[in-house]
């Protein structure tokens, strides 16, 4: 089954992603943390990410479409995936309606629900562990010691791209460039609304049981 997780910066797309991941058993793909992970090894993919992350824009589809194609053709993608932040404008989503036509195409596109304002507050009490990535919130989702992740014990960062000014841009672009989607998705029948603003257990429940069961 394949998933696209829908929804502005913060509303908690990775955050429920990764759970979706666990329970499913059916790895998540986050473009943004392919490009962290790229940054964090400096390769060449993660330097020209950069300069598109830290203003905010979206990294060129070329590059991207092409990272995705790469990573859906391992073979613990077979049986599905996640996408939480792709696609992220139309040209990404028909690329990916091709990719994954092979195996039946994307099954449903939850659209995660969050005011701007709210968002803005979860996204400056965000921190990232540096060494598997696991998402954290100050006062929202505090890890049991301060600064630390719980699951390997890596040091707690705040991502560069989480500044206030470079985030209004993100939501600029959010709404010029992928809010149609979901519209393109509606018109597949394959939208589902989900209110974001509650507790994430409470998020991941009402994903749970908005899933076709048969896929
Ligand atoms: P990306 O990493 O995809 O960032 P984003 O879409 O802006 O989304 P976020 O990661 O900010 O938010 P989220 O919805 O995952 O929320 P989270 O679960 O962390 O992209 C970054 C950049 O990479 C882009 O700007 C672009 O440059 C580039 N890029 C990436 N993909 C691209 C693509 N396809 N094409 C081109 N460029 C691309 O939650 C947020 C916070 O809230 C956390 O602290 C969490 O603990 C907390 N939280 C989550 N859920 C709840 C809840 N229910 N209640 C309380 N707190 C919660
Ligand atoms: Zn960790």
């Amino acid at each position: 089954m394949y998933l696209v997780l829908l929804g502005v910066p913060g509303a908690g797309k990775g955050t429920q992603a990764r759970l979706l991941s666990e329970k499913l058993q059916i790895p998540q793909i986050s473009t943004g943390d392919l490009f962290r992970y790229n940054l964090s090894h400096e390769t060449e993919l993660g330097l020209l990410a950069k300069q598109y992350m830290d203003r905010g824009d979206l990294v060129p589809d070329e590059v991207t479409i092409q990272m995705v194609a790469e990573r859906i053709r391992q073979e613990d993608c077979a049986r599905g995936a996640i996408f939480d932040g792709f696609p992220r404008n139309l040209n990404q989503a028909t690329a990916l309606d091709q990719m994954t036509a092979p195996h039946g195409g994307i099954s449903l596109a939850p659209l995660i629900h969050l005011e701007d304002e709210e968002a803005m507050r979860r996204i400056t009490g965000r921190r990232v562990c540096r060494q598997c990535g696991a998402v954290y919130h100050v006062e929202f989702n505090p890890p049991a010691r301060e600064g630390i992740c719980d699951i390997d014990g890596g040091e707690l960062y705040q991502r560069d791209d989480d500044k206030p000014e470079t985030v209004r841009n993100r939501l600029y672009v959010y709404y010029k460039q992928t809010a149609p989607l979901i519209g393109y998705y509606f018109a597949k029948s394959l939208l589902v609304e989900i209110d974001g603003s509650r507790p994430i257990e409470e998020v991941n429940r009402e994903l749970l049981s908005v899933l076709p069961q048969d896929v």
